[in-house]
């Protein structure tokens, strides 16, 4: 789908990606010719995927253990890369989430999440915005952040408040500094991604495993999406080629949250053939 060479030279950073969609988003950033930091809190988890992912592409990986929340982990963390180089991409990636009955939720559960969605996403945010900024146009090319929404950033959702409060800020966030920062050479964009099957996510959302089938049957595709859709979506989004998109949220869903919006569609969804029939208007009669 993309050359070769399409991330030659750029130097990018994933929060969360050990694991999921930004494990897979490193492996095809590495695979189309970028180097890629990953960072997590469990260096086991970073240190297998370095492995895997050196091995399978031959490209550059290298990991922090870091904790997103931490503001001083964090600012540690990026002086340490930009200490080999400048980063010319973040990507917030890294989440919490989990399915709840809002009323019996402890503060430190809502802490728990808005600290790894929202501050995680700002801390980042901030340590590589204000040196990209110092650098001024003086750095190589554009600079680019990344970050990673949902489909009820808008919406809200039930069941879900810590993080839809939390991924709400990040699509604010997004388009604030898209325009703050865009005559300064960062772009700032989102992916608001739709139900991908990851371990991180489906363990913790999808308590049967049939509520799958459920699932797929609420999405016009009739499926979830896949983790490949989800990294040939981010490679764009982080190429050059994107040049000209700024404080977008791009929605990879197949659909599914515009057929839950729509009025009609399941009304329309349960009639039969013969309903279909008669609301058909009937032939009129001409007169003799
Ligand atoms: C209620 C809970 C809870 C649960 C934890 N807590 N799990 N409350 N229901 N299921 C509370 C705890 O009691 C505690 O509150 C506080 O949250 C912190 O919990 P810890 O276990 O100490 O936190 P920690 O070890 O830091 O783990 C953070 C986490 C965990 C968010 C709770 O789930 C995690 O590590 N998640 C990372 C990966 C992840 O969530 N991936 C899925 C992303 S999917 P007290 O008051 O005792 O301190 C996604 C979008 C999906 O984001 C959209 C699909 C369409
Ligand atoms: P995942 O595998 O659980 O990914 C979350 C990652 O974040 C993990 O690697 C985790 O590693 C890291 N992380 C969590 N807390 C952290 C912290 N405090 N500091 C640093 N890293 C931390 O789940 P996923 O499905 O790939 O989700 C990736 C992104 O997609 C998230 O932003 C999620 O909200 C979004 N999303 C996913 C779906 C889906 O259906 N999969 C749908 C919509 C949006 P450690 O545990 O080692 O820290």
């Amino acid at each position: 789908m993309f050359q070769k060479n399409l991330l030659q030279a750029k130097r990018v950073l994933i929060t969360g990606g050990g694991t999921g969609l930004g494990k897979a988003a490193a492996q095809r950033f590495l695979e189309l010719g970028a180097e890629v930091y990953i960072c997590g809190r469990r260096q086991e988890v970073l240190a297998a995927t370095v492995q895997e992912l050196h091995q399978s592409t031959g490209g550059q990986i290298h990991s922090h253990a870091c904790d997103v929340r931490d503001a001083a982990a964090v600012e540690q963390m990026i002086e340490k890369i930009w200490a080999d180089a400048p980063l010319d991409v973040l990507m917030n990636n890294a989440a919490g989430n989990f399915l709840a009955r809002t009323e019996e939720l402890s503060l430190g559960a809502f802490q728990s999440v808005i600290g790894i969605v929202l501050l995680g996403t700002l801390h980042t945010t901030m340590a590589c915005g204000r040196r990209w900024l110092a650098a001024g146009r003086k750095g190589e090319g554009e600079k680019v952040v990344l970050n990673v929404t949902t489909t009820y950033t808008t919406t809200g959702s039930a069941y879900v408040v810590p993080s839809a409060v939390a991924k709400a800020g990040v699509q604010a966030l997004t388009r604030s500094l898209a325009v703050e920062w865009g005559d300064r050479g960062i772009r700032m964009n989102a992916i608001a991604p739709g139900p991908i099957p990851t371990e991180g996510a489906f363990s913790r959302l999808l308590p049967r495993p049939e509520l799958a089938e459920d699932a797929k049957k609420r999405n016009p595709l009739g499926r979830f999406g896949t983790t490949e859709e989800f990294a040939n979506l981010a490679a764009f989004l982080i190429s050059d080629g994107s040049g000209y998109i700024n404080g977008e949220v791009v929605t990879m869903d197949g659909g599914e949250w515009l057929q839950g919006a729509g009025e009609f569609t399941a009304l329309g969804r349960q009639l039969t053939n013969k309903e279909w029939e008669m609301m058909k208007p009937k032939p009129k009669k001409t007169k003799e």
